[in-house]
């Protein structure tokens, strides 16, 4: 598949797992917060392997849009809304969040989980929301962030493996959304429980999707020296940079 070092997220993509910080609670709290209830086109920028997209497409009475930059994550996705019986509720298309292929004032609620942190230009990205989301409705984000300095070699590995990008601050996610435009605003940070993440994603993505990815993992694992180097470096680090990380639910009505 790939010949040298594997990037964080074409691994998932490969694997067929995506997820965010938080898990199905902070969705639930973010969809709350952006009044999906009331809404009747919603949008999920960056849907990774569409748990979110599924997810609200079986408790919502509304038309869903899940878009990702990467057509493997689309595969998944819609694999994903046929595995749940909601795929006549979701449309899928392959898109970047920093142009999207939608009308301006499309949306009644624009839903982004953990992806602005892996795009260069997170303003762009932002204002893009902003734009497809209808007037007097909502955009929300979860988006992690790093608490403190990380030491130099995980630093290195993850600008490598994340394709340049560095993991934002705090900071960086205040400062976007008060130039967002956008009214109402709110912002809460949540710590992380590491255990619990894991289990949580498990539980919400179910045991039998777990095993096939993990024993998709386990073959690149066994079959691919170059993506063994890149397994052991990403998850042997993943419990040093948990550590340092915690998440921020932002959200925000356009003007009416
Ligand atoms: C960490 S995953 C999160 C996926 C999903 N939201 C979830 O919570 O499971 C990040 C996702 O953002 C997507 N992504 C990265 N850059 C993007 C961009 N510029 N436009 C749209 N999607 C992007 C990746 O392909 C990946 O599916």
């Amino acid at each position: 598949m790939m010949n040298q070092s594997i990037a964080y997220l074409d691994m998932q993509a490969y694997v067929g797992i995506t997820k965010h910080i938080g898990g199905r609670a902070a969705t639930d709290q973010l969809l709350a917060w952006c009044h999906v209830e009331n809404a009747r086109a919603v949008l999920c920028v960056g849907c990774g392997i569409g748990v979110s997209t599924a997810h609200i497409a079986k408790k919502y009475d509304c038309h869903v849009v899940g878009v990702d930059i990467s057509d493997k994550m689309i595969a998944w996705a819609r694999e994903r809304a046929r595995r749940e019986g909601v795929e006549s509720k979701i449309e899928f298309r392959t898109a970047d969040i920093q142009d999207l292929p939608f009308e301006t004032d499309r949306f009644d609620a624009v839903i982004v989980e953990s992806v602005v942190a892996f795009v260069p230009d997170k303003a762009r990205a932002i204002r893009e929301c902003v734009r497809v989301t209808q007037p007097g409705s909502y955009v929300g984000l979860n988006e992690s962030f790093l608490t403190q300095a990380l030491p130099p070699e995980l630093t290195e590995m993850l600008g490598r493996t994340l394709g340049g990008i560095e993991l934002p601050r705090l900071e960086t996610w205040q400062a976007l959304w008060a130039d967002s435009g956008l009214q109402d605003c709110g912002l809460q940070t949540y710590a992380i429980d590491a255990r619990q993440e894991v289990r949580d994603r498990i539980q919400w993505i179910g045991v039998r999707w777990s095993l096939e990815a993990f024993a998709r993992l386990f073959q690149l694992y066994l079959t691919s020296p170059e993506a063994r180097a890149s397994i052991r470096e990403q998850y042997g680090s993943t419990a040093n940079v948990l550590d340092k990380l915690e998440y921020v639910l932002l959200t925000g009505k356009k003007c009416a």
